[in-house]
């Protein structure tokens, strides 16, 4: 019989997280270094000790809690984050943290020793909703990103990230850094349609897409909305709109695994009676073929040309991050495979649309994923759902696959 989580216990404590931040329509909203980060790292830590882990948070905030094993070797590691989009969902990120907890309090309640220590981690900023771009934390401890770089980002408000960390008390050592284990998991919703659409709880997730963030600027001229005639104008927002209506229609003609999508835009002066002079917007494009969305920038960059330079109006175009196709690790893949076939679930595999810390963890050591069915297929929404058989399984897969990880001597000794 396969050991299993106490799933009241998770429950109980996916509710108490999703009160920090608490959003009025059942969401979170616990952005990257805000006070409600803040909250939910301090109730994170106080589980954490409560089960008898020593925290140590390092330079990026990056929380890694360790349950040693019987060898000091390098350890499975199991985490995702706690930062959420702005009125976002209470599942995305806080149940893959929560559950490697809940790892953790069922090998202690069964006393199990694995052979590998196992470490938790709660990564910072994997939404890059404040700080762009995405899975910051995880990124800087794995050294792509430069300190300098992460440390001088700032938010809309022009905040930076260096002291909001100072702020909310989280900045760490760089030796706290987690450094690569033997093994890292990752459970997650889906945040998607492919498992409710098969009738499966869970899913095995075999890698993740590329993902590529630009940021275009279109540069006109502000001037008055009455006398100023059609044919005159130089107006950034409507150049900016025939853009992003070509884009998405461009993106719809590839496959049905391109996508992309504007999600910030700016106007300046943003006023009800001046002809926009600047618009500024993000271009965010998926798919799991590099050469595909380098073809895609390509393609961007002649509509963007094509609805601006022609009609007296500038535009810049900065790509500023991108995520490559990342394919898992076999081995951790079939681990995972194993271990729901050991619980007799159902699975099938598949590919993640959105991006993960698993990403920047599968670059140093073996990596995958498992998902949760979301109901509905809608995330980073207060709409976010899913249930709790559907969590339990989830949860019960990742234990599994962590102990095949990182092995057990004795088996269930307790
Ligand atoms: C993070 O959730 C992303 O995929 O952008
Ligand atoms: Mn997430
Ligand atoms: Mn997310």
């Amino acid at each position: 019989m396969p050991l299993r989580i106490n799933a009241d216990r998770l429950h109980a404590r996916l509710e108490a997280m999703a009160r920090v931040g608490a959003t009025p329509a059942g969401g979170v909203g616990r952005t990257t270094l805000s006070d409600e980060d803040r909250a939910g790292r301090d109730l994170l830590r106080s589980w954490l000790e409560a089960a008898g882990l020593a925290v140590r948070v390092d330079d990026f905030g990056n929380m890694t809690a360790r349950r040693p094993g019987r060898e000091d070797g390098p350890p499975v590691q199991l985490g995702s984050h706690l930062d959420s989009v702005p009125r976002g969902g209470r599942f995305d990120g806080a149940l893959g943290v929560l559950a490697a907890l809940e790892v953790v309090e069922t090998l202690n309640d069964t006393n199990v020793t694995t052979r590998l220590p196992l470490e938790v981690i709660n990564f910072t900023d994997e939404e890059g909703a404040r700080f762009e771009p995405a899975m910051l934390g995880s990124g800087a401890a794995i050294g792509h990103f430069p300190k300098d770089y992460v440390y001088a980002r700032t938010d809309a408000r022009g905040l930076r990230f260096a002291d909001e960390l100072r702020r909310i008390g989280y900045q760490g050592r760089e030796a706290d850094r987690p450094r690569p284990g033997a093994a890292y998991l990752e459970l997650h919703i889906e945040q998607g349609p492919a498992l409710e659409a098969a009738g499966l709880p869970v899913g095995v997730v075999a890698g993740i897409v590329g993902i590529t963030w630009l940021e275009v600027t279109v540069v006109g001229q502000s001037d008055h909305a009455g006398p100023t005639p059609m044919g005159l104008r130089h107006d950034a927002l409507v150049a900016a709109a025939r853009v992003i209506d070509r884009i998405d229609r461009l993106v719809r003609q590839v496959d049905e695994r391109a996508v992309a999508t504007v999600g910030r835009l700016r106007i300046e002066p943003d006023v009800i009676n001046i002809i926009p002079g600047r618009a500024v917007f993000s271009v965010d494009l998926r798919h799991p073929d590099l050469a595909t969305l380098d073809a895609l920038v390509t393609h961007l960059e002649a509509i963007v040309g094509s609805e601006t330079v022609a009609s007296g109006l500038e535009a810049t175009i900065d790509r500023f991050w991108t995520s490559e196709p990342t394919p898992f690790s076999p081995a951790v893949v079939d681990a995972v495979a194993a271990a729901a076939d050991e619980l007799e679930l159902p699975t099938m595999r598949l590919w993640s649309g959105a991006g993960h810390d698993a990403k920047y963890m599968a670059e140093v050591c073996p990596t995958a994923m498992i998902f949760v069915r979301s109901q509905g297929g809608v995330s980073h929404c207060e709409q976010e759902y899913s249930t709790p058989e559907d969590v339990e399984a989830g949860a019960n897969v990742l234990l599994g696959a962590a102990l095949r990880l990182a092995g057990t001597t004795e088996g269930v000794d307790g």
